[in-house]
This record gives structure tokens, sequence and C-alpha cells, in this order.
């Protein structure tokens, strides 16, 4: 049993953003994010665990250490923190990303399907991630997160469910979503959004993580939206990216006002964890960006 426990736990910076880190990583969320009957080999499963944890740990201490200078920054009076969170749309890392103006404009049909075939592999969906982050959140917040979840949701029509309808893009694409053929930036972002939405030290970094997609998804998804239209995907099927062209833009100033703020109000300490959360995902984001532009220029 005691060799169950001699892993590695030197792997430097580079090797923690890595392919092997973020494709272990991303296996292990994709296997225990399953609901599956009891485990017969518990204790076997424990110690996977605790190592894998113990990667994770690392990984989102790594992510920090890239954000805390800029997110002590962030002023800690609630309505200032809203505008420098507001602000992170016109100047947050990979904001305004010149690969967008290329996606709407200039991309042929087999690089949109290898941006979007990358951009399918996050683990959780938004709902998910929105699920595992409000539990036992004050009041007001858990509505506000009850209330986009229920978007998310279709408010109640499967037709009208998020995760569906982008299911339904890469079904008309063709697409082939897997882990092996993921580039790492891609799947550190899952896995950043993952670790943060799971772990309850992390709650309030994942609000600020959330509050920052609702916040820059709608120009990415207008820039893609506008691509798929371009390219002859019809309106059924790229319904997913015109969609939250327009309801990310509510979302965002609902959350902004009912979740963030409310936070911030209740115990300003949080507003260094929620900003830092924001720029994880947001540098995230722009290390895809980054990569894909590599990949396809
Ligand atoms: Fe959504
Ligand atoms: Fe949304």
């Amino acid at each position: 049993m005691a060799t169950l426990f001699q892993w590695r736990t030197d792997e430097c910076e580079s090797d923690l953003r890595g392919d092997e880190v973020q494709r272990r990583l991303a296996r292990w969320n994709h296997e225990r994010l399953q609901p599956r009957l009891p485990d017969e080999d518990w204790r076997d499963a424990l110690a996977e665990e605790q190592r894998m944890l113990d990667l994770q740990g690392r990984f989102l201490t790594s992510l920090r250490s890239d954000v805390r200078d800029e997110a002590r920054q962030a002023p800690r009076d609630p309505g200032a923190f809203i505008a420098w969170f507001e602000a992170l749309e016109a100047t947050g890392p990979g904001q305004h990303d010149p690969l967008f103006d290329w996606l709407a404009e200039a991309a042929d049909l087999p690089q949109m399907r290898w941006f979007l075939t990358q951009e399918a592999a996050g683990e959780a969906g938004f709902d998910d991630l929105t699920a595992y982050t409000q539990v036992k959140l004050p009041a007001r917040i858990k509505l506000e997160l009850a209330r986009n979840y229920w978007d998310e949701m279709g408010r109640g029509n499967a037709k009208g469910m998020h995760g569906p309808m982008l299911a339904r893009l890469v079904e008309a694409l063709g697409l082939e979503p897997t882990i092996e053929n993921t580039v790492s930036e891609s799947l550190a972002l899952a896995n950043a959004m993952t670790a943060m939405a799971t772990r309850r030290d992390y709650a309030w970094h994942a609000l600020g993580a959330l509050g920052a997609i609702e916040l820059t998804a709608p120009r990415r998804s207008a820039a893609v939206a506008a691509g798929l239209k371009r390219l002859g995907v019809s309106a059924k099927d790229r319904l997913y990216f015109d969609l939250h062209a327009v309801l990310d833009v509510k979302h965002s100033a609902a959350w902004n006002a009912e979740a963030i703020l409310p936070a911030v109000t209740e115990d300003p300490a949080r507003a260094q964890a929620i900003a830092e959360g924001a720029l994880i995902r947001l540098q995230c984001g722009a290390r895809c960006f980054e990569r894909y532009r590599r990949e396809l220029w």
C-alpha cells in the first residue's frame, strides 16, 4: 500500500500546465464527476483521490500566483469593486483577442471545426459548475445562481437546455472532442473551472470566474455565431452561440448585481478571492486564444 503514496510532488510550473498533468486532471475530473455505484475498492479510490487533489491544489496555487498581485489592486468597496470587475470586459487578459474577428470574417470550415472541438472540451458545463458553486451560499446569491441555472435548464424545456444545444452543434458539424485531441491550454481552462467550483475553499473564486464568463461571453459568442452563419451553418445548429451573444449580457448584469455585489458587501475580504477567480478564468482563456492562433494562423 505504501507505494500508492509515493507520488511526484516536484513538477515545475510549466509541467503543471503541460499535456501530461492536464490530461491526468481532465481524465480524473471526467471519472469522478460521473454518477456511479459505490466503489468496492473505496480505500484505494481514496488514495488516488488524495494524490489527484494534491496535484489539483498545486495547479490552482500556480494559477493564483500569476494573478494575486493584480487581484490585490481590486477595491474592497462594493460599488467600486463592481466597476473594477466590469472593466475586465475591456481590459482583462485575452479580451478582444484578434482570433475572434478572424473567426467571424475569415476562418474556413476546417479551422472553425478545430476551434469548436477545442472549446467543447470542458468537462463540466456552466450548469453543473453553477450547481456545485451554489451549495450553502447566502439566500440572495443562491437565488441568482438558481435563476441562471434555470435558464441553463431551458426553464424546464429540454429543447432550451444550453448543454444539449451545444451538443447539437457538435453533432451537426461531426466534431469528436476528446481529451487526447484537446490542447493543454483548453484542458487547463476546464480543469481550473472544475477545481474552483468543486472545492469549497474556492467557492468565491468560482463566483468570480463564472461571473467573468457571463461578462465576456457575449462578444466572443457573437463573433463565433457570425462565422458559423458565414460558413452556412443553419440558425438551428448555431443557436447556442446566437443565444449567448444576447442572453449573457443580461446574465452578467444580474450576476454582478445579485451575486457579486452582495458577496462583497457582506464580507469585503471576498473581493480578493472573486477577483482572483475572474483573473484566473480570463488568463486561462487568453492562453487558449494564443495557442489557437499559433495552431491556426
Ligand atoms: Fe448558457
Ligand atoms: Fe449565461
